[in-house]
């Protein structure tokens, strides 16, 4: 039975390099089977010299894949190669999610709806000072401040260790994205509604430098991008100077929602038994 629902419906693909880590087939595969549709979702390991190739076998259909999701390295050449990448993506200069829609290969970024749709679930009201900090200019930045703006915040300040990179995103991003050096934290944070980590640090069991969430509003949300752990030592260090928090993991879960939609045509929903499995596979791993 499982076998004849995976071979009849659509098919679609998460790509990266390395992909096996990924844990978007336990995502897709959780609301497949949920939901009862035929289909199948799948890692496929494409290397950077073969991934132009791979995107013209999805656009002439003779990869079989109505569409797929694409991780780190090809955002950037996923955006580049599409015939009808969206404003989101446009913006950004990368696409995470593909489809093809009358005989067209189109794009999107679906990170920045998953972070949103993450705070919403678990904190409604998160928004309500329109101030944000967001600690990082990485790739995993761009997204979430294109995000937070579009949301309506008034004052978005990017706070990174190298602060051209700020500056990039800040002249990328308009005038309600300021730039400013790590040595600024303390001051940018006063009044803020919102502090969201973006960096690497405290990844993996990685030490993170201790922050002082004080001059926040008293309020406001702290929120960490990295998920595993699932509680960060950022996370862990706002919740002991009475904050609340929320992590990660279901921005991963939330962006997933938009292309499962584009290739199965049912909108699955995040709920406590796709955490709860995420959660499971991150802890026997
Ligand atoms: P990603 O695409 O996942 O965001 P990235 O582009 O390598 O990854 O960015 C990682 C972010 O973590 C950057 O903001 C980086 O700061 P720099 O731009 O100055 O490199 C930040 N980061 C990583 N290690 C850091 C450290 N030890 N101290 C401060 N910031 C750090």
């Amino acid at each position: 039975m499982g076998d004849s629902r995976e071979t009849l419906g659509p098919k679609a693909f998460v790509t990266g390099f390395p992909i096996k880590h990924s844990r978007s087939p336990l995502i897709h595969g959780y609301w497949l089977k949920t939901l009862g549709l035929p289909g199948s979702y799948r890692a496929h390991e494409v290397a950077p010299e073969a991934f132009a190739d791979f995107v013209g076998a999805l656009k002439d259909g003779s990869s079989g894949f109505t569409g797929g999701n694409v991780t780190i390295p090809h955002k950037e050449l996923a955006f580049r190669l599409a015939d009808k990448p969206d404003a989101l993506s446009h913006e950004l200069g990368a696409a995470n999610t593909l489809w093809l829609e009358d005989g067209a290969l189109h794009a999107t970024n679906t990170d920045g709806r998953g972070f949103i749709a993450n705070l919403d679930e678990r904190h409604p009201g998160w928004d309500r000072h329109g101030t944000a900090v967001v600690f990082g200019a990485g790739g995993a930045s761009r997204a979430i401040i294109q995000a937070v703006r579009d949301r309506g915040f008034k004052e978005i300040h990017v706070v990174n260790r190298t602060v051209e990179r700020a500056r990039e995103l800040a002249g990328r991003f308009g005038p309600r994205v300021r730039a400013h050096p790590a040595g600024a934290l303390a001051e940018v944070m006063r009044g803020a509604g919102l502090f969201i980590n973006t960096t690497s640090l405290g990844m993996d069991g990685e030490a993170a430098p201790q922050l002082d969430f004080s001059p926040l509003a008293a309020d406001a949300v702290v929120t960490d991008i990295v998920y595993v752990p699932l509680k960060t030592p950022i996370l862990t260090q706002a919740e002991e100077q009475g904050f609340s928090t929320v992590d990660g993991l279901g921005m991963l879960l939330h962006q997933a929602v938009p292309g499962f939609e584009k290739w199965f045509g049912q909108r699955p929903i995040v709920d406590a038994a796709l955490r709860a499995l995420i959660i499971a596979d991150m802890e026997a791993h």
